[in-house]
Order: C-alpha cells, then structure tokens, then sequence
C-alpha cells in the first residue's frame, strides 16, 4: 500500500460519522495525579488495569473511532492477555499513540513553553507503528498571560509541530496536530479568540512550509473560551460561534476533521458545546468531533476507585459519556439525556 493510500484508510477509520477519540494517553505524573483524586495508587498494574478497562468497554465502538495510548499502554495486555492495542481494534477503535515528551521552558521568551520530542522520533514512531499504532499526537501549549504567549513562542512551537506531523506522515502514520490554548487565566473569551487565531495561522502556515499535507493530519485544538477565572462566563452558543469564526479563518478545508480538546471543561460543558458547534456548523467543511481526555474519562475514575467490583459501573460510565458526545456530534444532544 502507499504512503498516501495507508494514511487516507487510516483517516477514514478515524473520522466517522457520529464518533470520536478517546485520549487515554496521560504520561505517569498525569495520571498518578488523576488516579490520586480517586485515592488509587499509580502502579504499573494499577494503570494497565484501568486502560484495559477503557478499552473493553463492551459497546465503545460505537461512538469511539480512535484511542490516544501513552508508549507504556502499547505494550501491556488484558487479564487474558490480549495486547491492548488489539483490544481496541477489535471493537474498530484505531490505536494512537501519545509522541511527545512533554514541555520546558522556551529560553529568551519567559512564559513561553514548547514541547520536546524530536529528536529519535522516527525511530521510535517505527516501533511503535509495529505495536499497532496508526496515528500520533503531539501537543504544544500556549499560556495566556501579560506578555504570553509571545511572537517568539508562537512560532518555535509552530515550526516543532510541523517537524512532527511531517515526519509521521512520511512514515504513514497520521499526525494528530494539537496546538493548546490553555485555559488557566481571567482572560476575555476575545483575548482567547485573538490568541488562538495567531497560533493556528502560524502552525498552519508551518505545516505548509514542511509540505504536511492537509488531508491527512487531525487538527485537535481548544476551544474559543473566556479563562477559567474570568468574572464573564460564556454559552455555548457564543463558544460554538467565536470557535467557528476563528476555525474558518485559520483551518484549510482540507483538513478532514477538527477533534476537540476539553482542557479542563466538565464533561457536561465539553458535551454542550460541542453540540452547540455542530447545530450551528451546518455548512462546515470540515467534521467537528470530540477527542477529549478528562471530560470522557472523569466519571469513569469516579466510579471505579481501582476497585475490581467497580469496573462494570465505570464502563457503563465511560459508554454513556461517549454516547452522549456521540449525539453531540449530530447536534442532537439535549441535558435531558444526562438522566437516563
Ligand atoms: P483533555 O481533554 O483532558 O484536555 O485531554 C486531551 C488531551 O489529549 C490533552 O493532550
């Protein structure tokens, strides 16, 4: 099969009607502070219980098209020792995997992060591609403060993602292209608007110049949001339509699929407005999904407590989490469904 051929199948899998991505790929500093909330200890048996749980799911499928696993998960394998990754192509869910190493901070622009990871990346995204892997992620994050982030960090970090996202696609493995606009801050949904717009017309244009081809990458950005400690909140609606107007300023319709991050959205919020995008999206060319961590996995935590009595309970949470951003990809969500 070609390059082309193997990452146009690979789309094609990822982007479906009515699903979308499950991020499981939390490095070990991450999810030993989610599994402390819950009061489970973070061990290597701990994690691979949880994941296996995620993925087993019975009916996930269904909603879910794509998983992000952090290199560990690639490699464990359920209590009757199928690998993971094919658990989760057996319910027709992609395995992804998590690229990055994490950010530090960019010298000479203070505030500024970017993230590390190049160096040995197609060696590794060899490896992984073995394991089962199909796309990659990659995430650059972007505070929002006085100065930040500044002219210096938006382009470095632009120019290190298109690295990325052109040396997977060589490989045919799909980048997930994933710019953060954090969250944190009091900052106005318009800061976060005008923000947003520069890093996305500075990745898409650094994708350009390293020759990504836009069909076949997924773009996974933040929504456009007032700062979590802003006196102003912000609807739905005006969240589905400042991140429309930015999204049709800055994404080529090439793109195939814009997934969304949740960054610290409730689960409820992520799902409202994600419906509130795709009621309004009518002529959007392209699929807006979902490819949320936290506001999927949340309850699903809350409900199991590393308890093996427990992991029935916590599928049936992560189903109903997924099923109900599944309708939201329709716009057909109303909150009425959060009883059932
Ligand atoms: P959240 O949805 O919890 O932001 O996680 C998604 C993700 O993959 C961040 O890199």
């Amino acid at each position: 099969m070609s390059i082309q051929s193997e990452l146009q199948a690979t789309i094609s899998d990822m982007i479906v009607e009515g699903k979308g991505i499950l991020a499981a790929d939390e490095s070990l500093p991450t999810i030993a502070k989610r599994f402390k909330a819950v009061n489970v200890e973070s061990t290597e048996e701990n994690r691979r219980a949880y994941r296996s749980l995620l993925l087993t799911t019975p009916g996930l499928g269904e909603f879910i098209s794509g998983v992000i696993l952090f290199e560990e998960t690639l490699g464990q394998k359920t209590a009757d020792g199928k690998p993971l990754p094919q658990a989760a192509a057996e319910q027709g869910i992609v395995p992804g995997i998590k690229v990055d190493k994490g950010t530090v901070a960019l010298a000479n622009a203070p505030g500024d992060l970017v993230t590390q990871g190049l160096d040995g990346l197609s060696d590794r995204l060899v490896a992984y591609k073995e394991q089962g892997a199909r796309f990659a992620k990659w995430r650059e994050v972007y505070t929002i403060a006085g100065h930040n982030p500044t002219a210096l960090g938006i382009k470095v970090n632009a120019e290190v993602l298109a690295r990325y996202a052109a040396i997977c696609q060589s490989l045919g493995i799909v980048p997930i292209v994933e710019p953060e606009v954090l969250l944190d801050g009091d900052h106005t949904i318009e800061r976060c608007f005008e923000v947003t717009e520069a890093v996305q017309h500075a990745v898409f244009h650094a994708l350009y110049r390293h020759r990504v081809e836009p069909e076949y990458i997924v773009l996974k950005p933040s929504m456009v949001v007032p700062g979590k400690d802003a006196p102003t909140k912000a609807s739905p609606e005006e969240i589905a339509e400042k991140t429309l107007a930015q999204l049709r300023r800055t994404v080529p319709a090439a793109v195939p699929g814009i997934n969304f991050l949740s960054g610290g959205q409730t689960p409820e919020e992520a799902t409202a407005n994600l419906n509130a995008l795709n009621a309004m999206a009518d002529n959007a060319p392209w699929q807006l999904s979902f490819s949320y961590g936290r506001a999927l996995q949340e309850p699903v935590l809350k409900a199991w407590q590393g308890r093996a009595e427990n992991v029935q309970a916590a599928q049936q949470a992560l189903y109903k989490r997924a099923k109900l951003n599944g309708a939201a990809r329709t716009g057909s969500y109303t909150a009425e469904m959060e009883k059932n």
